[in-house]
């Protein structure tokens, strides 16, 4: 039974309803349940009038007191009904009527359903995702400002086309790591907006590695490098990885794993500053990049210990895939020995190539050093290391 005495009394004295009153009717009516009365007084002209023309809008009744002029009763029709999310508590499976609410706010239902597939919090979540981010906004640097280009010297054309030949490489490698974060980012529900905000940061930082490997390596004079289909058949297996977890495993802990080993070596060989620089920058963001995918595989095996085989799989899958290449690009090896060398005399190529042949050693034992923090038994490690694309992404 509606109960008809009213529940609240709202005064408008002389507010019409085009100069606010409806906020105030609407923000009474909100306390109210459904067929509670809401009492009204005003003396604005025709106010009547224009109140029951509102209340035909909003789906409400209304009507004057009887003997009681300026005095008028809305019946409420209760809240809208809503759906809410903790501000707190993450979800283990996101609604898609959620749509792009933040979490933690109201959210109308009836609203438009998106496509998010990845709504799961298993699917996508890591600890530390806050810390990541804060580290990777507070540490965005630019191109311009944090790069001594005037300090750049002029080097010998060997060496200076080593260092475009790899930086030629880096900035397709680059791209490869744009574009995957890049194509989940739309995939996962915004209720795990951690996530998507270390995935944008990522790409983001990817941008930046490209345009600023690719501007040192016009800076010396000789203009890019060749890119090698080798290279390139790699990188095509990472872009067309399906599954979230298993493109996140082969970018971000294989592939920027062993670039870390890749830009620490750059930076302890550069031949001038702006390459040590650029080298030493791209290293700290590839960290953060290799701490996420780090984290999101401990949260995922935690969770489902089998997903281990799933991915030692994956990374054989992709070697069979790359069965055609037989190793690294030989622009790239050849330039990574002339760098290291700083020339092309006799001892220093032979120690060049003892460099690299190293830095190749380096790059299996901090591969092996990671699946084996991620619980991968040492033979498991050493053959998913060893099945690793010798193209280092
Ligand atoms: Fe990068
Ligand atoms: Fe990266």
């Amino acid at each position: 039974m509606p109960e008809s005495a009213p529940k609240r009394t709202l005064e408008l004295e002389d507010l019409a309803l085009h100069e606010g009153a409806t906020a105030l009717l609407r923000r009474s009516l909100a306390e109210l349940r459904e067929g509670q009365w809401l009492e009204v007084h005003a003396d604005s002209p025709e106010f009547f009038e224009r109140l029951a023309a509102w209340c035909r809008k909003e789906g409400l009744t209304c009507e004057p007191r009887q003997g009681d002029a300026g005095t008028y009763r809305i019946q409420a029709s209760g809240k809208a009904p809503l759906a809410s999310t903790s501000p707190t508590e993450i979800a283990e499976i996101a609604e898609p009527a959620w749509g792009l609410s933040p979490r933690g706010a109201r959210v109308e239902r009836g609203g438009p359903e998106f496509g998010f597939t990845l709504r799961e919090k298993r699917e996508v979540w890591a600890r530390e995702l806050s810390s990541i981010y804060a580290q990777a906004a507070a540490n965005q640097w630019s191109s311009a400002r944090d790069i001594p280009w005037a300090e750049l010297p002029k080097l010998s054309t060997e060496v200076e086309s080593a260092v475009a030949q790899i930086m030629t490489f880096l900035t397709e490698n680059e791209f490869a790591a744009l574009y995957v974060p890049a194509r989940f980012i739309p995939r996962v529900h915004p209720h795990y907006r951690e996530v998507v905000e270390v995935l944008a940061m990522q790409v983001a930082d990817e941008a930046r590695h490209a345009e600023a490997f690719t501007r040192r390596a016009e800076a010396g004079g000789v203009g890019l490098g060749t890119s090698a289909i080798s290279g390139q058949l790699s990188l095509k297996t990472l872009l067309e990885e399906p599954d979230f977890t298993t493109a996140t495993f082969l970018l971000c802990v294989m592939g920027e794993g062993t670039f870390l080993t890749l830009l620490k070596f750059l930076a302890e060989n550069a031949p001038d500053p702006v390459t040590a620089t650029l080298a030493r920058l791209a290293h700290r963001d590839e960290a953060r990049h290799v701490a996420f995918g780090t984290e999101h595989m401990r949260y995922v095996f935690e969770r489902e210990p089998d997903k281990r085989q799933a991915m030692a799989a994956a990374v054989e899958r992709r070697s069979q895939m790359l069965a055609s290449i037989s190793g690294l690009s030989p622009y790239v090896h050849d330039a990574l020995v002339i760098y290291a060398a700083a020339g092309i005399s006799v001892p220093q190529i032979r120690d060049g190539a003892r460099r690299v042949l190293e830095l190749q050693r380096e790059m299996d034992r901090t591969r092996r050093e990671r699946l084996r923090s991620l619980g991968f038994e040492a033979n498991a490690a050493a053959q998913m290391s060893a099945y690793h694309t010798k193209n280092f992404m």
